[in-house]
């Protein structure tokens, strides 16, 4: 699915406007919807023309919107791959090109690293780390003794955010916690609510007695609390549970008590992706990444900071 926005030319002087391809992951989780809102407000702001295009998850998709990017002659091509590997082929067209690649959201491993200028996003394997950390505080408010059965509920296979949030919580969990926490289910729910609420399903028949879920992301934990209270258990309370985004629907279930402690991923990053293209465009060296800034959430803040949630 691809779509223009805007003319070729801006209105006051004529000149002609930065023509940026930008080839999006999907629209998995409510995520990726503020996401694509916010690249496309920001490149209207920009003044942009903004070449956009939904791979619906598949890196086939998103492969032949580059190249057709290329062939176009965009003047800068961003992407969020969907998954990190397999890109140097579509990269090196671009390169030849002379195109520069900028990637928003999530990173691709590469054996060259000058196929792709920057990255503009989250440290996926910190938000792990912050994941593993904040669950502490969890079971220590729920007056949780002994050990902690964990179910790991992991983003798409293959993708920056699944790998990396693995991670940085199993750092934490073998560094301080080897005695006592143990992931004993984990598998992918790609994302999305209906593949948590699945995965979360057979989780519990095969793994009655979990402690704690751990969530790639809010929307398959939102999918897992169906699957639990489906159950006949009450999540927050039987299942412990922490997820990673930070979206709306997210802070409504953590203010209902269903989840525990929310680490924020924030979407919101088409301002600063406008004003890194428009650097690149114009040769300006700019940093390899663009890091950005998040929080932690417990439950007794949820209330209080729903109103303020901005996607
Ligand atoms: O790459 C960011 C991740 O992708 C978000 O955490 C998830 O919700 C989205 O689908």
């Amino acid at each position: 699915k691809e779509d223009d926005s805007s003319s070729s030319t801006s209105g006051s002087g004529g000149s002609k406007k930065l023509v940026l391809g930008f080839s999006q992951v999907g629209s998995e989780s409510g995520w990726r919807s503020a996401n694509t809102d916010s690249v496309k407000e920001a490149a209207k702001e920009a003044g942009y023309t903004l070449k956009f295009s939904d791979a619906q998850q598949k890196q086939e998709n998103q492969i032949s919107a580059i190249r057709s990017y290329i062939t176009q002659g965009v003047d800068v091509i961003a992407f969020s791959p969907v998954v990190v590997t397999g890109w140097d082929a579509v990269l090196k067209e671009a390169k030849a090109k002379k195109i520069p690649v900028v990637l928003t959201d999530r990173s691709v491993e590469t054996s060259d690293e000058s196929l792709f200028v920057t990255l503009v996003g989250s440290d996926f394997t910190d938000e792990g780390r912050r994941a593993a950390k904040i669950l502490e505080k969890v079971l220590e408010k729920a007056g949780h003794k002994g050990p902690v059965k964990i179910a790991q509920l992991e983003g798409t296979t293959g993708a920056a955010p699944a790998i990396e949030r693995a991670k940085g919580f199993k750092e934490v969990m073998d560094a301080d916690h080897a005695d006592d926490w143990k992931i004993v289910v984990s598998q992918t729910g790609d994302f999305t609510r209906a593949g948590g609420k699945q995965v979360m399903a057979a989780f519990l028949q095969s793994n009655p007695d979990i402690d704690v879920l751990f969530a790639h992301n809010d929307d398959m934990g939102i999918g897992a609390i169906q699957a639990i209270e489906a159950a006949g258990k009450k999540p927050g309370k039987d299942i412990l549970i922490v997820t990673v985004d930070g979206v709306k629907d997210g802070f409504i279930a953590m203010s209902e008590g269903k989840i525990n402690a929310i680490v924020e991923c924030n979407p919101l990053l088409g301002p600063q992706l406008m004003e890194v293209v428009q650097k690149v465009k114009d040769g300006e060296t700019v940093e390899r990444w663009i890091k950005t800034k998040e929080s932690d959430f417990m439950q007794d803040q949820a209330k209080a900071a729903l109103p303020t949630r901005k996607y």
